[in-house]
């Protein structure tokens, strides 16, 4: 049985109704392989129960191999197979890499690199986001494919071209920028030029055609306006795309799910709005991009993507489409990863609300660039070796958890993490040339709740906060007047909120505030920011932190010092050397029911632990099911109308004891139950269950 039926007595938000449980499969390129070896792949999955491939993710030299010449008998055999073993197909669409005699015949359709030259045949995403042949070209193939196979009853989703990313410079995008602008700007120059404050320098523009594309080899990198501008048209231009794909697909197929791969915290593109168009979220995700061997702190980061990734469709799971299941070829180090750290790895996206574990990819293939990035089936085999027995014993527990699929993820807290804002401070640099760390930033608020055990919501829109008890803002430096009123709502309405450094600096031209930081948010935190000190590498300001005993704690900052003003606020800590000791580095105010917490100082970790544990005592939330810790455990929760699933998580590399709060729990693969203590080995995970 490779696809439990979805159980009648609880309502599941699953993400189709064709697949009951967990999908469990990934990237298949049978185009490189001869019909037999299919045949192989056929057993083979089903020994490492698969339910789902991905096909065709670039495909288009065998549909397509010269113009209007098809060849679609090879996928219509592999939906035929996998139909026989019970299984389901996502189709991708082909058009992350054109055909050869494509780019020949019609050389505007190549991508212009920053230098504005149009690169040659190869590689992929190799493509002009504008050029108008293209985009036919895309759209007739995209509804070839949805009128072939868009009535197969083993079509589960539609997977709309591969990692959209990138740029092109060429004089079609320009143009198309310039018409983006005036839009934009509802075709006032005026408008723009005093957007961009362009006296500065002598930049004012007399006519559309005057601007030309920041960023590459020759263009402008000092009017930060017009640097944003750049970078939402890239977003606008790639979901544009995107959505020409889309309209094609439904053409034939308007009731089969669609999603394109999303890549975690890529900084190209707002996935915020790219989400807006796709009916399921799903991403890429390859944890140890990392030059130094990786530790707990990038399955932290690697969880914080989950939580963003989850959190742009609220309330709903999303899929993990890619995975590596052992090495990756393109890290730094292809370290095979360690007996265990699979399930793990692939039990933590469910645990943060994927119903799904995928790779890629099903079989590596025999050459070219990803010929040693690791698969399920490698050059030396399949069944019998380390990698394929432990996706095999994976896909195996996948079925004894099934009913987690369509099951919901609930959070008291969230982390404002927005692509403009990482794009504002990018572009500002300002107290450190070399980058501020929103990321780095952001993740200290996650590290701190991963350790207590609490589910997060990383959320991107301030529009709907009702729900949460605490909301984070890590360097919101970018903050619209609209932004800000929806703060003060959340905040008069009882809600709490902790900001730091470097917020409300800017509005959504990336001008400056009137009034100077935090703009808009002033009267809600309680305070005005006065200038703001860069340390040295090295360099540290010393803090005191006052307790409730008024004892003062001595803790550090580096980095990033705010001098701030208490207007209406309660200073928590102060700065206690350099010419600003005594002033306010940590503070509260009471607005309205609610209150604001503001850390001015990038403050150590017995700073910032505090300042946390301050937020979450006036947002009365209490750790999870198990008591805190930092020795590398996690736990999540995901949840249904009947059930909670508690997902544990050793990402130690030395077995832990875990005490259970509650009472009740059941191991979910075994029903055995558990009471008061688990032992999970080194890497180990479980799956518990309670009745709600
Ligand atoms: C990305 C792509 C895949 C493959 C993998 C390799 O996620 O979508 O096609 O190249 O990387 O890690
Ligand atoms: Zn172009």
């Amino acid at each position: 049985m490779i696809n439990p039926a979805p159980s009648s007595q609880i309502s599941r938000n699953l993400i189709s109704p064709k697949i009951g449980g967990l999908w469990h499969g990934g990237d298949y390129n049978p185009e490189q392989w001869p019909e037999e070896v299919w045949l192989q792949d056929a057993e083979w999955m089903d020994l490492a129960n698969v339910n789902v491939v991905t096909v065709g993710v670039f495909s288009w030299a065998t549909y397509e191999p010269s113009e209007h010449q098809y060849d679609f008998a090879w996928l219509d055999r592999i939906f035929d197979i996998q139909r026989s073993r019970g299984a389901y197909v996502v189709l991708a669409t082909p058009s992350a890499a054109m055909p050869a005699w494509m780019a020949q015949k019609y050389p505007e359709i190549l991508r212009a690199g920053p230098d504005g030259k149009r690169r040659q045949f190869g590689d992929r995403v190799n493509y002009c986001l504008s050029s108008k042949v293209y985009r036919e070209k895309v759209s007739e193939i995209d509804r070839i494919l949805s009128k072939r196979y868009g009535d197969r009853d083993n079509l589960v989703l539609w997977h709309i071209s591969n990692e959209f990313s990138g740029a092109c410079y060429c004089d079609s995008c320009r143009a198309e920028f310039q018409n983006w602008l005036q839009s934009r700007y509802m075709n006032s120059l005026d408008q723009l030029n005093c957007a961009y404050n362009n006296r500065f320098w002598s930049h004012t523009y007399s006519s559309w055609d005057q601007i030309g594309i920041p960023e590459g080899d020759y263009g402008d990198t000092s009017t930060f306006g017009l640097l944003l501008d750049w970078r939402r048209f890239v977003t606008d231009i790639t979901v544009d795309f995107m959505n020409s794909e889309i309209d094609a697909v439904r053409k034939y197929s308007s009731n089969i799910p669609i999603t394109t791969n999303l890549m975690g915290t890529y900084e190209g593109i707002d996935y915020a709005k790219m989400a807006e168009d796709i009916d399921v979220v799903s991403w890429d995700s390859y944890p140890f991009f990392c030059d130094a061997k990786p530790g707990i702190d990038e399955w932290v980061a690697n969880a914080f993507r989950h939580d963003l990734m989850r959190s742009l469709k609220p309330g709903n799971p999303f899929l993990l489409i890619e995975s590596a299941p052992s090495n990756s070829n393109w890290y730094e180090v292809m370290q095979l990863k360690r007996p265990g750290v699979h399930r793990l790895e692939e039990l933590q996206a469910i645990a943060h609300g994927s119903d799904s574990a995928m790779y890629f990819q099903w079989r590596q293939s025999k050459g070219s660039a990803e010929m040693y990035h690791g698969a399920v089936v490698t050059h030396s085999g399949g069944p019998g070796t380390r990698t394929f027995d432990e996706v095999a014993d994976l896909g195996k527990e996948l079925l004894e958890i099934s009913q987690v699929a369509g099951s919901k993820t609930c959070s008291d807290l969230a982390i404002y993490y927005n692509w403009e804002v990482c794009w504002s401070l990018d572009l500002s640099k300002m107290p450190l040339r070399d980058g501020l760390g929103y990321l780095s930033t952001a993740l200290s608020f996650y590290k701190h709740l991963w350790e207590r055990g609490c589910n997060v919501d990383v959320i991107c829109r301030l529009d709907d906060l009702k729900s949460y008890k605490a909301v984070l803002l890590p360097m919101a430096f970018m903050l619209s007047e609209q932004d800000s009123q929806a703060l003060r709502k959340y905040v008069a309405e009882g809600g709490i909120l902790a900001s730091t450094y470097l917020t409300g600096y800017v509005d959504e031209h990336l001008l400056a505030h009137a009034g100077g930081a935090p703009g808009p948010l002033a009267d809600v935190l309680g305070v005005s920011a006065e200038e703001i000190d860069g340390l040295f590498p090295g360099e540290s300001v010393s803090l005191e932190w006052c307790e409730d005993d008024c004892a003062l704690m001595q803790c550090k900052a580096h980095e990033i010092c705010e001098l701030i003003r208490c207007d209406t606020a309660d200073a928590l800590a102060y700065y206690a050397s350099e010419f600003y000791a005594g002033k306010p580095a940590a503070t509260v105010n009471a607005y309205g029911k609610g209150k604001a917490f503001h850390l001015a100082a990038r403050a150590d970790k017995k700073c910032f632990d505090a300042f946390m544990q301050a937020v979450m005592a006036a947002a009365s939330i209490s750790t999870s099911i198990c008591p805190s810790r930092s020795d590398g455990l996690s736990v999540r929760t995901r949840f249904n109308e009947k059930h909670e699933f508690v997902f544990l998580l050793n990402f130690a590399d030395k077995p832990v004891d875990v005490d259970l709060k509650k009472d009740g729990c059941k191991i979910l693969r075994s029903g055995q139950p558990v009471n008061g203590q688990i032992s999970l080995g080194r890497y180990g995970a479980e799956v518990l269950v309670r009745e709600l």
